[in-house]
């Protein structure tokens, strides 16, 4: 214990005292030991065999744990490990509870040889089935290497915590072999590559308080499996405030920035945004929030960043968000102002076709309410990607301010009078009056409110009252889906 506080890590059991509710957890298998014999084995069995588990509350509601003890064994991961760690995911499902894993392990135990990886194997498995059933939840405190790491990449979340955690497929000292690339393990595999660069992590914290913190507040949105709704939280929030700022908010200028967390913040609950993936690809905004009290989650282009175009990352974190709502009968509250989709060699030979193709996807399938303010540009494929009506959108409103065409007015104008322009004596000049004219025809809200493809075109100091509005005539809708196996998402 002494050598884990030397590492600024705390122990096993100071995690899940301040993870879950005071005096709340309840330890299972503690007389568990292994029953190898191999390597002089027989000779350490320790009680607990180097992960502790059971159930607790947080916020008075019931989870299960594991949470791995790096003073035995260094957490490392063998048959009697394993069978602890599955029976307490069996449960959670069958109860119908988050499951929450805090990892902190060297792995594969090597005197158990391939009985330890037949141990991951049986995990991984519960991870897949468990997808959507519960929410999964892992907390990264050490080390997490090799295929160890495919547990928390198939759960719903990750979390880590700078300067002790690390996720690895192979570590610094295979890389220099392989590739003769010098690298730490920090900057190959630590929280803060990870929450920016892969986005393998959803959160990076500076200390583990913080971060067993978050995942108590993350679960304040979450139910606790699929067939339930999620927690309502009372708020003092007044259900019709109206903001005058919001009226503002977009700049005059088309091509001006604004930072849309202002949008979300003067719009939902307590101004209160738990952001998820927050370093990674930010010219998309995804996390939870609630409106009168009920949890939401959130997508928003971010006109700050890239002009809040699609790219790959964005795509794919979009996608992934959507699917955990969906699963888990959080709504979706969608704020548009998207230029489209980023044009580049990189992104067409990177897949953006198949990438921005999950977005897509995971919109259309959705079934949990989709309400979706347009509060500027909605061009081309973006436009019906972003819970548009035609993919299911239940409540689509724009601002005044919108702009809902095939492409921007410039790009538009180009095409449509390249003629004209060619033969013009002062091409800028014409430019600018054909430009004018496509801006007054179609860049607004009214063509797309005309064939009904938004259900109004609102004050946006209105736009709280009429979301909350809306969902609260939503929260019985039911949508049922053509029986099959899975769909097949183009991954
Ligand atoms: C058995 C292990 C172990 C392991 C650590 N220990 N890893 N015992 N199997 N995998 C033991 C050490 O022997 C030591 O025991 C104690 O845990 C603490 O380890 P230290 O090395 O002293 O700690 P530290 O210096 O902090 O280094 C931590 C470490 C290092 C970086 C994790 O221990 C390490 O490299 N371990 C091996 C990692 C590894 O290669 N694992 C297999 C990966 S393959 P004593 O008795 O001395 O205190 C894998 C595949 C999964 O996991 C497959 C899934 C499909």
């Amino acid at each position: 214990m002494a050598q884990q506080h030397a590492k600024g890590k705390l122990t096993a059991r100071e995690r899940l005292d301040l993870l879950l509710d005071p005096g709340s957890f309840v330890e299972l298998d503690r007389f568990v030991t292994h029953r190898s014999t191999d390597f002089g084995l027989e000779k350490q069995k320790i009680l607990g065999d180097g992960v502790v588990t059971g159930y607790g509350r947080v916020d008075g509601r019931l989870v299960y744990v594991f949470s791995q003890d790096f003073t035995v064994f260094g957490g490392s991961l063998a048959e009697a490990h394993a069978e602890k760690i599955c029976k307490v995911m069996d449960l959670a499902v069958q109860n119908g509870a988050p499951i929450i894993g805090l990892n902190d392990s060297g792995g594969a135990r090597i005197q158990e040889g391939v009985v330890s990886l037949g141990g991951y194997a049986d995990i991984f498995l519960r991870n897949t089935l468990t997808s959507g059933v519960v929410p999964q939840i892992s907390a990264i405190l050490g080390p997490c290497a090799g295929g160890a790491v495919y547990s928390p990449a198939i759960t719903d979340f990750v979390f880590m915590v700078r300067g002790i955690s690390y996720m690895f497929v192979t570590g610094p000292n295979v890389v220099k072999t392989v590739t003769h690339e010098d690298v730490t393990h920090e900057e190959l595999g630590g929280a803060d590559v990870h929450a920016s660069v892969s986005g393998v992590a959803h959160f990076a914290h500076d200390s583990e308080v913080e971060c067993l913190n978050e995942i108590r507040r993350l679960l304040g949105f979450v139910p606790g499996n699929n067939v339930d709704s999620p927690p309502v939280r009372h708020t003092q929030d007044p259900p019709d405030r109206r903001d005058e700022e919001l009226l503002t908010i977009v700049p005059d200028n088309p091509n001006k920035p604004y930072d849309m967390h202002e949008v979300i913040r003067r719009v939902v609950d307590d101004g209160e945004l738990l952001e998820v993936h927050r370093e990674y690809a930010t010219n998309l905004i995804v996390g939870f929030a609630r409106l009168a009290g009920h949890p939401v989650g959130v997508i928003a282009n971010q006109p700050a960043m890239l002009a809040g175009v699609l790219d790959i990352k964005a795509s794919g974190k979009g996608a992934r968000f959507i699917r955990f709502c969906d699963a888990f009968n959080i709504p979706l509250l969608t704020f548009e102002d998207v230029p489209g989709f980023l044009p580049g060699v990189d992104q067409e030979h990177g897949g953006i076709i198949k990438q921005g193709a999950k977005l897509l996807y995971s919109y259309a399938e959705a079934t949990v309410p989709k309400l979706t303010v347009i509060t500027r540009k909605a061009y081309g494929g973006a436009y019906d990607v972003m819970s548009s009506r035609h993919v299911r959108g239940d409540f689509n409103i724009g601002w005044p301010t919108a702009e809902i065409a095939v492409m921007g007015p410039k790009g538009a104008a180009e095409i449509l009078f390249k003629r004209d322009l060619a033969a013009a004596s002062d091409p800028d000049a014409k430019l600018d009056e054909v430009v004018a004219e496509y801006r007054d025809k179609f860049a607004n809200p009214y063509l797309a409110a005309a064939r009904g493809f938004l259900d109004d075109v609102i004050d946006p100091r209105e736009t709280r009252p009429r979301l909350i509005s809306a969902l609260q005539t939503l929260l019985t809708k039911r949508q049922s889906v053509h029986p099959r196996k899975h769909g097949n998402i183009p991954l």
